[in-house]
This record gives C-alpha cells, structure tokens and sequence, in this order.
C-alpha cells in the first residue's frame, strides 16, 4: 500500500479508508491525526463501509466513542477530542473488547498508543488548496510488513 495519498475529494478519502479496511484484523488501532476538517471522519466512513458496517458512521464528538456492529469486524470509533490526558480509552466501558475490535480514535495522539503493542498513525493534513493528504505511518514491525504487501 502507498505511503503518501493526495485526496483532492471525499471520496478519495472514503476510499482510502476502504482500502484500509481490507487490511485490518481484531486488536487492531488506527491513530488519526490532523486538523479538523482534515478528513478523520471521513476515513473512518470508509473504513466502515469497507468492513461491512450498514449505519452511517457520524462522528462521535459528543458521545466520546461508539462501536458499530454488522461488519466483519466490530468498529470502535473514538474521538479523545476531550479526554484528559490520565483519561484511559478502556475507561469508557464499552461493550466491546478491543482484542476483537478495530479501534480508530480520533485526537488521539500521545493518549491512546499503549493500548496496542503497535499501530498505525494516519496523518490527514489539509492544504492550502483545500486538498487533503494522508501519510500512512507503521508503527511497529507488523505494520510495516502489512503496508508492504
Ligand atoms: N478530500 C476530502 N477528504 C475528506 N473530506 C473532505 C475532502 N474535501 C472536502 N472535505 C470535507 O471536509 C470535511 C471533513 O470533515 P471530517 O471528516 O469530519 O473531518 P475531521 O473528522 O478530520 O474533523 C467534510 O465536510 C468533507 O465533506
Ligand atoms: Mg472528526
């Protein structure tokens, strides 16, 4: 899979995150990165869409997190917009286990990476042409063998 992503439209987001979906297995975290508006939710819509999940994937800001059932895997959406930085995402007593989850956690960079052994940082920007752009980075070795293959 390809490092760098140009995503001129809304779509070509989604679409990404589809792909991503293809390579995701239980246990799994996905870090996203990047300024609001950048496209997180939009990723997170077509990872959804990808793995199978029917109801529409909104953003959970003012829910925290939400997990969405019906795909091949169960879908942990979380936005740690507003959690503290003591905060533990396995505080929120959600009824699914990360173990058989994907968890994809919005804002959460320096909170939520000692929940898996590895994971994969999603780096969505926005340019001053209003063109997004994503940057895959593994992070851990089964991440980097996954984006190879
Ligand atoms: N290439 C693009 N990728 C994703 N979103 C885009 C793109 N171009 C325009 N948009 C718009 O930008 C907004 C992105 O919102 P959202 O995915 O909620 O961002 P975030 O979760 O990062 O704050 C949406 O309104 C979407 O329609
Ligand atoms: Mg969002």
């Amino acid at each position: 899979m390809r490092r760098e992503h140009l995503l001129p439209r809304p779509e070509d987001t989604r679409a990404l995150g589809a792909a991503l979906a293809a390579v995701v297995g239980p246990g799994d975290l996905l870090v996203l990165t990047g300024p609001l508006g950048a496209g997180k939710t939009a990723l997170t819509q077509g990872l959804g869409a990808g793995l199978g999940v029917s109801e529409p994937v909104t953003s959970p800001t003012f829910v925290i997190a939400r997990v969405h059932r019906g795909g091949r895997l169960p879908l942990v959406h979380v936005d740690a917009y507003r959690l503290g930085s003591g905060a533990d995402v396995d505080d929120l007593d959600l009824d699914a286990s990360a173990e058989e989850s994907v968890t994809v956690v919005e804002w959460g960079a320096g909170l939520v990476e000692q929940l898996a052994d590895e994971h994969l940082e999603v780096r969505l920007d926005r340019r001053e042409d209003d063109v997004r752009t994503a940057v895959l980075v593994p992070r851990g070795p089964g991440w980097e063998r996954r984006l190879e293959g």
